[in-house]
């Protein structure tokens, strides 16, 4: 199986050494959340329908926390353990987004709610929860707030989106996707400079790179919902008609198609800068640092 991060890599022109360690990084979690997996008491149907997302993601989340966890020193073992519940964490959102938003597809396969049912697929998603947070526990009772704080602000997001359908506003929308998406990066960012041991103003500036991607990955992710090809994305395009997307709120402001796609890109490197500015003043190793650049300039590109 060719890894999705793999593919999005080439997609956004990211090449040389910061798509090797990336792609190391990704066999690391790969393995490692198989490995979670069989070594629990899960069984049957439920590890069957725990192990149908696996290995298939980008990977971007437990990246990024392996990324800030060993650029500052980070041993193996809990920085490997931290970035596989944050997987597991994102994993349980995506089966229980899939029902909610009725999706038929995940990842390039069936939702984990088409193939098992609805009922296995909530229980699924509440075992992937349950995991995640005993997988952190160990890692101390600031990390594992963190983390919880990830998962409790997604809630509010998907509620509110919810709510407003397609009727939001630019700051309405900012709203939801910092609560549905931001967040999550947000405190992962935190939970691993708090692993890394750094000081309380850098795990501010750590959760400001964290928040800032975050909105740059949910921007760019929208304007793929509408310009993108649906066998790169491994979804169909147009999947959440309903949802608030920027592109759309912008043509609601009398924007034409180009204008919108030209705003939309100008705001995704707002977002760039402030988490480049911040990246510049935390203490991460060097090769960490080269990495999360090449991310963060690649995000913004690429769209047409
Ligand atoms: C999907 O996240 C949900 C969003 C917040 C956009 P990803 O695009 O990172 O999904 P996977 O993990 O690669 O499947
Ligand atoms: C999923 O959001 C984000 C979560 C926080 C679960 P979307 O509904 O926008 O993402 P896709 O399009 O299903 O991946
Ligand atoms: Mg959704
Ligand atoms: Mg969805």
């Amino acid at each position: 199986m060719v890894p999705q991060i793999k593919i999005m890599l080439e997609e956004l022109g990211v090449t040389g050494y910061a798509k090797e360690r990336i792609l190391e990084l990704a066999e690391e979690v790969i393995e490692a959340t198989y490995r979670y997996i069989e070594n629990s008491p899960f069984r049957g149907t439920l590890k069957k329908a725990m192990l149908h997302l696996i290995g298939r993601g980008k990977l971007i989340r437990p990246i990024f926390s392996l990324l800030i966890s060993r650029g500052l020193g980070a041993k193996k073992e809990p920085s490997i353990r931290l970035a596989s519940a944050i997987e597991f964490s994102h994993i349980a959102s995506l089966i229980h987004d899939d029902i909610i938003d009725n999706a038929d597809y995940r990842r390039g396969v069936r939702s984990v709610h088409r193939i098992f049912g609805l009922e296995k697929a909530i229980v699924t998603g509440d075992a992937f929860i349950l995991l995640s947070n005993y997988l952190t526990a160990d890692l101390g009772e600031k990390i594992i707030k963190e983390s919880l704080l990830a998962g409790l602000k997604m809630c509010i997001g998907e509620i509110e989106e919810l709510e407003y359908q397609d009727t939001a506003d630019l700051r309405e929308y900012y709203n939801i996707i910092y609560n549905k998406t931001a967040t999550f990066f947000e405190h992962i960012a935190r939970a691993s400079s708090i692993l890394g041991g750094v000081s309380d103003l850098d795990v501010e500036r750590f959760g400001e790179i964290g928040k800032n991607l975050g909105m740059a990955f949910q921007i760019r992710d929208d304007i793929l919902d509408i310009y993108g090809k649906e066998d790169q994305l491994g979804k169909p395009i147009f999947q959440d008609r309903n949802r608030p997307n920027i592109i759309g709120i912008l043509k609601r402001n009398n924007m034409s198609d180009d204008e919108a796609l030209k705003y939309a890109e100008k705001l995704l490197w707002g977002r760039i800068w402030i988490a480049k500015d911040r990246l510049d003043m935390v203490p991460l190793d060097t090769w960490a640092k080269k990495v999360l650049d090449a991310v963060l300039n690649s995000i913004p590109s690429r769209f047409r």
